[in-house]
């Protein structure tokens, strides 16, 4: 009996391909430096023809752009960076015409500092409707002057800012993004609101920002090992006061209605960093979000031991609750993996970035890694997403100059953790020029690494190369049906197999090359050394 069978529903969303377009870095349309929604709309046609389902564009709303648009002060407009909302009609209908899918990103824990809401609230009295939106609250120590708990901000210092009138405000991340106070109904309705104006305009889905942040402890207690987790929590330990709080599963039961009100098989993936996964499970229960992203997975190392415990614990957790599990190894807050696998970095999630002053990654082994890892993730059943950029084998830009930092992280933590700037680099097109055909302007947001140039588009037609092995894998992954499939173990000498129907996956985590099983050779990660697949690369065989 396969560990896991072939699902009975047949939604999009159990199986399909998503590709994460963050628009500040995909294409430039109008020489301002900063990619838009013109740009995407301009480079559809290679998304369809990479062979991806649908996409998910991170924010391109109304914002003061601390957090890359992660702090909206507008949930249903367009930031004149990024261009309007006629521009988004126009890329989501060429989108709907090339048949790939839309989902929008939706940051429901907090807003920007620039948020009508916000703005009022902060010369509202104390108690305030106003400030009821928010978490305001009064100090501790005799005149107020500590904050009311310990909690700590996820990008550095503490989770708490002053206002003049003397209260505090609360914000997990950076303190232009104020968290919301998901308590009050007012809010609630004001998102279902939201929901419904994208959802009217025609998207096919959201993926939530951070939604395991949005209920809150009665009473904000303190975190209670906050000297050991920081910011976080540890696996097995109690949940902290401001994460998987129960209150929020209502909200999502009242979201997924909404959705389900709409033609179309409109969905939602949770950015819930739950664990263990039994409990992100819960997340996805039939009347809840339609999947979450997998950050067991993400965060695994690729080590054998590792890799066999996240795609168990996977199939065990999310079966049980009939959902599709995902599969993700990248994304715009994470070290690419092509630079992640070349080196020790630790956790994928951890948002530390590597600088010019950190060991630099054996870019060589990176890359091969990462397209073993892909070529592996891909035959797994379920619903897979890919980072842009990742299916040119782009690394990290490991060298940015503290110059070029935007990343609020590097800031709260005076330079410590880099952050995320060097997975956000504009996407090369084309060889030359300034930006590589990102940009007709001079200078991109962000500089790209001299490597790029030889990586872009252009340049990877031919065989063998990364962006014909990811079209490659997603063309046979819809052959074959693998999305839709089923998981067994098949045990092999020296490497690790996994069957899906007809299709064997396998990889090679030895040091040497080790002798294939019996099949027809489909697809491999790596040029095979006569019937044996070297270290460090995964091949599809049909048996
Ligand atoms: C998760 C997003 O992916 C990240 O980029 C952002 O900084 C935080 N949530 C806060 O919104």
């Amino acid at each position: 009996m396969p560990l896991h069978e072939a699902v009975a529903g047949s939604e999009w969303w159990r199986s399909g391909v998503i590709y994460q377009v963050y628009p500040r870095s995909f294409a430039d349309s109008n020489a301002d430096g900063m990619g838009d929604l013109n740009g995407v709309t301009s480079k559809l046609d290679h998304l369809k023809n990479l062979g991806v389902d649908a996409i998910w564009l991170s924010p391109f709303y109304p914002s003061p752009q601390k957090d890359a648009g992660y702090d909206v002060a507008n949930y249903t407009d367009v930031d004149p960076l990024f261009g309007s909302l006629a521009d988004f009609d126009v890329m989501l209908e060429k989108a709907h015409e090339l048949g790939l899918r839309v989902m929008i990103d939706l940051v429901p824990n907090h807003t920007s500092d620039q948020h009508p809401w916000f703005q009022e609230a902060i010369p509202a009295e104390p108690g305030s409707a106003a400030r009821a939106f928010y978490h305001f609250k009064d100090g501790r120590g005799e005149s107020g002057e500590l904050p009311p708990n310990n909690w700590l901000s996820l990008f550095g210092g503490p989770a708490w800012t002053r206002t003049d009138d003397g209260q505090w405000y609360l914000h997990l991340f950076d303190s232009s993004q104020p968290d919301l106070n998901w308590e009050n109904p007012k809010v609630r309705e004001a998102f279902e609101d939201i929901l419904r104006f994208w959802l009217d305009r025609g998207v096919d889905g959201f993926r939530v920002d951070q939604p395991h942040a949005m209920g809150k402890q009665a009473g904000l207690p303190d975190h209670p090992y906050v000297e050991t987790a920081g910011a976080g929590f540890i696996e097995g330990e109690p949940d902290p006061p401001m994460w998987f709080q129960d209150s929020v599963h209502e909200i999502f039961r009242s979201w997924r209605k909404i959705l389900e009100s709409y033609d179309g098989e409109r969905a939602m993936c949770g950015e819930a960093y739950v664990l263990p996964l039994t409990k992100m499970a819960q997340w996805v229960r039939p009347d809840e979000f339609h999947q979450t992203f997998n950050f067991r997975f993400l965060d695994s190392p690729w080590e054998k031991d590792s890799v066999v415990a996240a795609i168990n614990e996977s199939f065990h957790a999310f079966d049980q609750v009939g959902a599709p599990s995902t599969w993700v190894l990248n994304n715009h807050d994470t070290i690419r993996h092509a630079s992640r696998f070349g080196g020790d970095y630790g956790r994928a999630t951890a948002s530390d970035g590597i600088g010019p002053d950190s060991p630099q990654p054996d870019n060589a082994l990176g890359l091969a890694k990462a397209r073993a890892a892909t070529l592996f993730m891909l035959g797994l059943p379920g619903a897979s997403y890919i980072y842009q950029g990742e299916e040119l084998g782009l690394p990290e830009h490991t060298t940015l100059e503290a110059k070029n930092r935007q990343d609020p992280t590097f800031f709260r933590t005076n330079g410590e953790r880099v952050g995320r700037d060097g997975a956000r680099v504009p996407l090369p097109w084309e060889k030359g020029g300034s930006t590589n055909g990102f940009s007709t302007s001079e200078e991109a947001w962000l500089p790209q690494p001299e490597s790029f140039a030889s990586l872009s588009r252009d340049q990877q037609g031919q065989e063998g190369t990364t962006l014909w092995l990811y079209k490659r894998a997603l063309e046979l992954r819809k052959q074959r049906k693998l999305g839709e499939g089923s998981f067994e173990w098949s045990s092999q000498e020296g490497l690790l197999c996994h069957q899906n129907g007809s299709t064997l996956v396998v990889h090679n985590f030895e040091n040497s090359a080790a002798e294939l099983p019996a099949g027809a050779v489909l697809l491999s990660s790596a040029p095979l050394e006569g019937s044996k697949l070297p270290a460090n690369a995964s091949c599809w065989l049909a048996i």
